[in-house]
Parts: structure tokens; sequence; C-alpha cells
């Protein structure tokens, strides 16, 4: 694992709920958004191009179920998980007590983002090919650099959890 030098400048400053609360402000807010345009651009280029690319409809299948699944992660985190964190970090427990609390949770949000990564990499070279063989298609083009800037933004957002927020809240690492 990288150290924690290798975050923005201001995160490893932070305690554990000022991270949580700067994630949920800052990239499940952008990832929110950025899933609501992306699932407008697959339904308009559904009714803007007469024939669609044989892959399209892999993509937007693949998308819709991605889309459902990482909405359900976000809200997760934002009403269960980082809740009760919160919570038992102002009611006094331990750094010992959380973890042995959270260690489950936690193990099925590190799976998870693995399997959101895994995705995201394979919806976007669908995007990308898509785009290729269409680049005068404009919906098409701004389909794909959506997707990299979700993506890009979804290693950011994972990273910051799976090696600094969560190996800090199982007691693994300490805070800066
Ligand atoms: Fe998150
Ligand atoms: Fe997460």
């Amino acid at each position: 694992m990288d150290t924690e030098a290798d975050f923005p400048v201001d995160l490893p400053a932070m305690n554990n709920v000022q991270l949580m609360r700067y994630l949920v402000f800052t990239h499940h807010e952008f990832t929110r958004n950025i899933m609501d345009e992306i699932t407008e651009l697959i339904r308009s280029t559904k009714t803007a191009l007469p024939e669609l690319p044989a892959d399209f409809n892999t993509l937007a299948d693949l998308w819709s179920g991605y889309h459902k699944e990482m909405r359900q992660h976000l809200t997760d985190e934002e009403r269960i998980l980082f809740p009760w964190i919160e919570e038992s970090t102002a009611a006094g427990k331990t750094p010992d007590e959380i973890a042995r609390h959270y260690s489950g949770a936690i193990k099925q949000m590190l799976l998870e983002h693995q399997h959101h990564e895994d995705e995201i990499k394979e919806i976007r070279k669908i995007a990308e090919s898509l785009s290729a063989q269409g680049s005068h298609i404009p919906v098409l083009a701004l389909l794909s650099y959506k997707l990299r800037q979700l993506a890009s933004d979804i290693v950011e957002h994972m990273r910051i959890e799976t090696e600094m927020l969560f190996p800090r809240i199982l007691n693994k690492i300490k805070p800066s």
C-alpha cells in the first residue's frame, strides 16, 4: 500500500468524520450527478440514432445495473455505515471497539469497490470503442467522455476509502 502522503495534501490531516463528510460532499455528489447525466445520454442516444451500433445495447444493459448498484452503495455508506461510525466516535467508543464492530460491513464495502472498479473499466472500454466507431456522432463522443470522467473519479474515490478511511476505521493505520 502507498503511504498517505500520496493523497491530496489536506486529506491526511482530516479525522475520520471529516473525511467521510468530504467524500459525501465531493465524490458521492459528483458520482450521483454524472451517473444521471450518463443515463440521460444513453436514453437520448437510443432516440437520436436511427440505427444503434451493435454493442450499444450491451452497454445500456451493463450501465443500468451499474447505476443501480452504485447508487445503492453510496446510499449504504451515507445512511448506514458513515452515520454508525460517526455516532460510535461521538459516543466515545475506542478504535478497537469500532474496528471489531464494523469489520463485516467494511469487508462488504471493499468487495463492492472491487466489483465497481472492474465493471466501470468494462463499460468504459465498450463506450470507447463505440465512440471510435462513431466519432462523428456527438452524443457517442460525449457519452464516452462522461464515462471517462466517472471512471477516473471512481478510482480516486475508492482509493481514499480503500487505502485510507477503511484501514483507519479497522485500526490498521492511524490518522497522520
Ligand atoms: Fe464512497
Ligand atoms: Fe465506497
